[in-house]
């Protein structure tokens, strides 16, 4: 906990404020992110599921029998259950997740859906390497999951440190399919972030009455405003909170300072060209295997392979 509030205090007491999207998440955070999923204007879930709907029979084909799902991250969503319809034998289903809150949740609703599937979650931060359960069936491949575009959170050096985690957890012969936004007019990635119903806003603002209950803090939740750009030399949206006025902060020890129209970043949410991507799995030790889009290319489901 006091090792969170520090990495928290040391975020906010840098020229340029951060704060770790992970903090989006707590009950009212998740339940606002899952508004976002059905906005219009989020074009990110419905056209990642259109894909899933489209290729899955390529997609398990790919995977082959008998293989074990291991997704980052605990799921339940309606991508997991059409991999898991559709996998031939399926040797197990392995959630990860640091939230043992989540990861039952995950277990109980997958398990009640697919009795014959043998479900073995595990509680681990996963962006360090971690040890994988034996299933009852040896799997014969692993193939790690990672749906969404969360890769998107993570800044270059961040997101490879993590692909090289999956690539450790697929093992020999193993695979991983990942779901990964693309790089389009800003006009339409603007609008995914600043919807009109002004969902977003609230996700983002909601960060802080997370802080404030849970670290005890004092942020006024009207002295902040909502801001998401795309930055198009970057290829990624920056979301932020702009502070509307002077003001001082107090969180744990530290006095956190404001200028009018200082602001924090709260996440960023990069989108790749098939090509940047497929460089940066290639770092990883992976080669893509082959890769789906909608007609748009505004999204891609990418099957990589261990080399
Ligand atoms: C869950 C990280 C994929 O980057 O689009 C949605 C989170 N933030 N709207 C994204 C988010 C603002 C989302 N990811």
């Amino acid at each position: 906990m006091s090792e969170e509030l520090d990495a928290l205090i040391a975020g906010l007491t840098q020229p340029q404020k951060t704060v770790s999207p992970k903090y989006f998440y707590d009950e009212t955070g998740s339940g606002l992110f899952d508004d976002i999923t059905t906005l219009p204007e989020y074009y990110l879930t419905d056209t990642e599921l259109a894909i899933m709907n489209t290729h899955v029979d390529e997609m398990t084909e790919l995977i082959g029998e008998q293989a074990s799902l291991i997704e980052f991250g605990a799921g339940s969503g309606m991508k997991t259950r059409l991999l898991l319809e559709h996998m031939h034998a399926p040797a197990a289903y392995v959630p990860v997740d640091i939230s043992e809150e989540h990861l039952l949740e995950s277990q109980q609703s997958i398990q009640a859906d697919f009795p014959n599937i043998e479900v073995i979650p595990v509680a681990a931060d996963f962006l360090h390497p971690f040890d994988l359960p034996n299933p009852r069936t040896m799997p014969r491949r692993n193939v790690v999951y990672f749906p969404g575009s969360t890769i998107g959170n993570f800044e270059r050096d961040d997101a490879l440190e993590l692909l090289r985690v999956m690539h450790t957890e697929a093992g020999e012969g193993g695979a991983l399919l990942i779901g990964v936004d693309l790089q389009k007019d800003a006009s339409v990635i603007d609008a995914a972030y600043n919807d009109s119903a002004g969902v977003t806003a609230a996700f983002n603002i909601n960060m802080l009455r997370h802080l404030n209950r849970e670290f005890g803090s004092n942020f006024e939740l009207d002295a902040f405003e909502h801001r998401a750009a795309y930055d198009v030399d970057e290829g990624r949206v920056v979301v932020e909170l702009v502070s509307s006025k002077r003001q001082t902060v107090r969180l744990g020890d530290a006095d956190i300072a404001f200028a009018k129209g200082e602001s924090i970043i709260t996440e960023y949410s990069h989108k790749h060209t098939l090509d940047g991507f497929a460089d940066m799995i290639s770092a990883a030790g992976f080669r893509v295997g082959r890769v789906w889009t909608d007609q748009k290319q505004w999204f891609s489901v990418q099957y990589c392979v261990r080399d």
